[in-house]
Order: structure tokens, then sequence, then C-alpha cells
């Protein structure tokens, strides 16, 4: 069973710790804080409005600063090196905090600490942590937290083998109009280089009504732009009790009367069907956008990364995206450096990235997981290789992007309003139906679609001015 619900004994538990946190949080009068912390991808943005909608549950209020919380929550990411670093680095800085005031609560979730190696280093190292759980586990917060503030010890939980697909926790979400919705979770594929199989567990699906109530209810509430999620959401519907794969769910969503936009990601190459292009480019609301992550350009590369497509295969699909889905906006991820990797197979890579002409790439460098089948793998590319070969890909990128972008000036699209500029308030960003990052000189408020004009481009932003006024 790849769809276990939670029991009605859970669900009962569920909420009644949530009540008692609420009583023993509350008790001193005064609304307690709730400081949140997130690293990572959009699946861990949306898992952390859940752990917000749960706090709000339990009488909490969000504030934005760790300074002055009652309970911290560090949502970690695992997927490169840099990425843990950086979450230890800021879980290192709310020590003080504790030091200052112990009743503080610290909490840490996510990829990062669903590995037994962090969670024991977070009990050793960490002691001012109260406790740890992992992305399967979020339902269990009120629980782990209540246990604590009732004094029991730190807790510091690993992944359960066979994890439910609860469907009890609010969200408290970040935006008012944009929004992620979670169809699945966990990952199957066990690229050889990537950590996010063993930290978030096998694939397990929500039911397709579940999923298409809460669509409904963002667009009935305003939402503009929605993203499905999963890592790889062609998957969607495998080996589930239900009868619906992620084609039919995207039908379905898009069968939704309002005015929204419609988005997924992330789409694995293997199993991008035809089908699926077909949905997108009959679709009333799906965006003419696709992201696919092709990883790399060589076909012996994409073997020893287990990737399940060769670069002919890749190329096809992109064909067909381009021919059936005019405009669409195809952006990709590279790996640089992978252990192995040649001269010669780094350059297939960019030979893909001059026959794909991608909108946009996102590159990194190949970072070793340990326990993956990679970190194993001889043949480590040396830093200063895997650096001089990102810094080649960047520049040869940077020159198609500013192709693809010039192509847009002097065109009136439609564009999502995202609120001001945080380095220069006189601009308000805008994204378009592609995705791609569009300024106006001018105030507008956010969340709003409208009409622009394209007057300039560069490699990674559009410029442009309102075409009419709203
Ligand atoms: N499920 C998604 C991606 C998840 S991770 C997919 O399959 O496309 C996002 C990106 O991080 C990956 O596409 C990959 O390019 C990169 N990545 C994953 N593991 C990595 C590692 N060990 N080193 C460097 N980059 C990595
Ligand atoms: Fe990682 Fe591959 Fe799964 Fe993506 S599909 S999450 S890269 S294992
Ligand atoms: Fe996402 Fe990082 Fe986990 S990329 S799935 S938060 S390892």
């Amino acid at each position: 069973m790849r769809d276990i619900k939670l029991s009605p004994e859970e669900e009962r538990k569920y909420f009644a710790d949530v009540e008692s946190v609420r009583e023993l949080a509350g008790a001193g009068g005064r609304r307690p804080g709730v400081y949140i912390r997130t690293f990572g991808c959009q699946q861990n943005e949306a898992d952390s409005e859940k752990i917000a909608g749960m706090a709000e549950s339990m009488g909490y209020c969000i504030q934005d600063r760790p300074e002055g919380a009652s309970l911290i929550v560090v949502n970690t990411c695992a997927v490169r090196e840099h990425a843990e670093k950086r979450a230890l680095s800021v879980i290192g800085q709310y020590k003080h905090l504790k030091a200052a005031d112990p009743s503080v609560i610290i909490a840490v979730c996510g990829c990062m600490v669903s590995q037994g190696k962090r969670a024991d280093q977070l009990k050793r190292s960490y002691p001012y942590v109260d406790f740890s759980f992992g992305t399967s586990d979020l339902h269990l917060f009120p629980a782990l937290l209540l246990d604590r503030l009732k004094g029991g010890r730190r807790v510091f939980r690993l992944p359960p083998d066979e994890p439910p697909v609860p469907e009890i926790m609010p969200t408290e979400r970040g935006s008012s109009y944009r929004a992620w919705v979670s169809i699945m979770y966990g990952c199957n594929n066990f690229c050889s280089y990537c950590i996010v199989p063993y930290v978030r567990g096998r694939e397990r699906s929500r039911e397709p009504d579940a999923v298409i109530g809460e669509v409904r209810d963002l667009v009935a509430r305003g939402y503009r732009d929605i993203t499905l999620l999963g890592q790889n959401v062609n998957s969607y519907g495998r080996g589930c009790s239900f009868d619906c794969d992620f084609t039919e769910l995207l039908r379905r969503a898009d069968g939704i009367d309002g005015d929204f936009l419609l988005r997924f990601m992330t789409s694995h190459p293997k199993d991008a069907t035809p089908e699926l292009i077909d949905a997108i480019a009959g679709g009333r609301h799906v965006a003419r956008q696709f992201h696919l992550p092709a990883q790399s350009g060589s076909d012996a590369v994409l073997r020893a990364m287990n990737r399940g497509y060769t670069r002919e295969k890749y190329t096809e699909t992109l064909r067909l995206i381009k021919e059936k889905i005019p405009g669409c906006v195809v952006s990709t991820d590279i790996i640089v450096g992978f252990p192995g990797e040649t001269e010669a197979n780094f350059e297939d890579t960019l030979s893909l990235l001059r026959e794909a002409e991608f909108d946009m790439v996102f590159s990194f460098i190949y970072s070793p997981r340990a326990g993956t089948p990679a970190a194993a793998f001889g043949g480590a590319v040396d830093a200063k290789t895997a650096g001089e070969r990102m810094q080649r890909l960047l520049e040869l990128q940077t020159g198609i992007s500013a192709e693809k972008n010039a192509a847009y000036t002097g065109r009136e699209i439609r564009v999502l309003t995202c609120g001001r500029s945080r380095t220069d308030p006189s601009v308000t960003e805008c994204r378009t139906e592609g995705g791609k990052l569009l300024h106006i000189r001018q105030t507008v408020p956010e969340g709003v679609f409208v009409k622009v004009k394209v007057t300039g481009t560069g490699a990674f932003v559009l410029e442009g001015e309102l075409a009419e006024t709203i």
C-alpha cells in the first residue's frame, strides 16, 4: 500500500495534542510566538506552511524574527553540502537565545535531520536543540512539542518505514496569491547522486479528490498561481488504491473555473509522456512552462547517474514539447563535475545546452552525499576543474538566455505582479506565464494579472511597462 491513511485513533490523538499544547503554551496569558526558518526546495516551503498552520492552531503567532520567540523551528535541506552547512550554522546561532531564556523550544525538521548521522550530531553536539523530526512525521509535531513542554526527554526521530499521507494539518500560506500544493511525497528514482529518496522515503500520493478540493478552494479564495508539487509528479498515483495518473489529475485541476495559472514541478524526463504534453498544450490554466531536469548531456554520465533516459530520448521529449506547446518556456537542472565526468562528457552537456536552447538553466556543482552510490564512485573531478566548467557553462547559458529573452522585446504579455523588489522598492516584480522574472518601474499592487509591454531584456530579467491601466 502506498497511500496509507492515519487511523481514526491517530487523528484523535493529533487533535488532542494540539489542544493540550494550546492550553500549556498559552498558560501565561500571552500568545506565544513561533519563528520558522526554511531551507531547501518548494516542498520544504510547503511543509513549513503546514508547520506554521499547526503552530497557529496550537495558539502560537507567527513572527519574522527568532528573538523573543517561544518556539523556533528550522526546516532543513540536505541536497548539497552547502545546504547542510548553512542549516547547522543557523541552528548554532540560536544557542544564545536558549541560554538567555531556557524555556525557548528549538525544533529542527526536514531532510537533513532525516539522516541518522545528522540526528545523532544534533543530539550530541547541539544540546540546546529540543527535538527533531523528518518530513514524513510532520503530523507528529504537536505530539513532540507537547511531550517536551511537559518536560519529556529530547527526542530525535528518524523516518518510519511506511509513512502515512495525513490530510489533517492546516496550512498557513505565506502568500495570498501564490500557492504550493503537494500532490505526492517521497521519491523512488534513486538517481545515484541524490539524497532525497533516503530522506523523504518512498513515493506516496495524496488522493485526487483531496488535491482537487484544495486547488478548488485556493481558486475560490483568489489564488492566481498554483503549483502542484512532487519530486517526480509523473509517477503520481502509481501503486495507489485509486486510479488517476498525473495527466488526469492535471486535467481535473485545469477543469476548475476561475482566473489562475496552474504549474507543476518536477517532471522526470524518463516518465514525461506525450499525453502530459497534450494536457499542457490543450489546458486552459496550465502555464506553458516545462521544467525538465536533464542533469547532463552525456549518455555515459546519465547512465552513471541512473537517470533512466538517454540524451536522444530527452531531446525527443523536448522536440515534442516545442512542437506541441508553441512559446513554451523550458528550463532544466544540470550537475557539473559528476564523478568520472571527462572534458568530452562536459562538452556533451554544453552541446545539449546549445541544441536545446533552454530559457533557464539551474546548475550545481556535484556535491557528494554520504550513503548515495555516487559518493563511492571513483574519478572525482577536482574543485578547480569543476569550477572552471561551471564558469564555462554559465557563460554559454547567459548568452542563450539573453537571446531567448530578447525575442520578447516589443511584445505585450500578461504577467502576475509579485510585490516590490527588495533591492529597489520603485520596481514591481512580476512573473510571466512561463515563470520568467519581469520588472516594471511602477508601483502596482501584488497578486494581480496585468498586461505589460516588454521594453527591454537581459539574461535574467525582462523589463516592461503597463500596457493598460488597472
Ligand atoms: N526531483 C527533482 C529534483 C530534486 S533536487 C528532479 O529529479 O528533477 C534539485 C536538483 O538538485 C536536481 O535536479 C539536481 O540537479 C540537483 N542535485 C541533487 N543532488 C545533487 C548533488 N548531490 N550534488 C549537486 N546537485 C544535486
Ligand atoms: Fe533526486 Fe532523482 Fe528523485 Fe529527483 S528524481 S529527487 S534527482 S532521486
Ligand atoms: Fe528539497 Fe532539499 Fe529536501 S531540495 S527535498 S529540501 S533535500
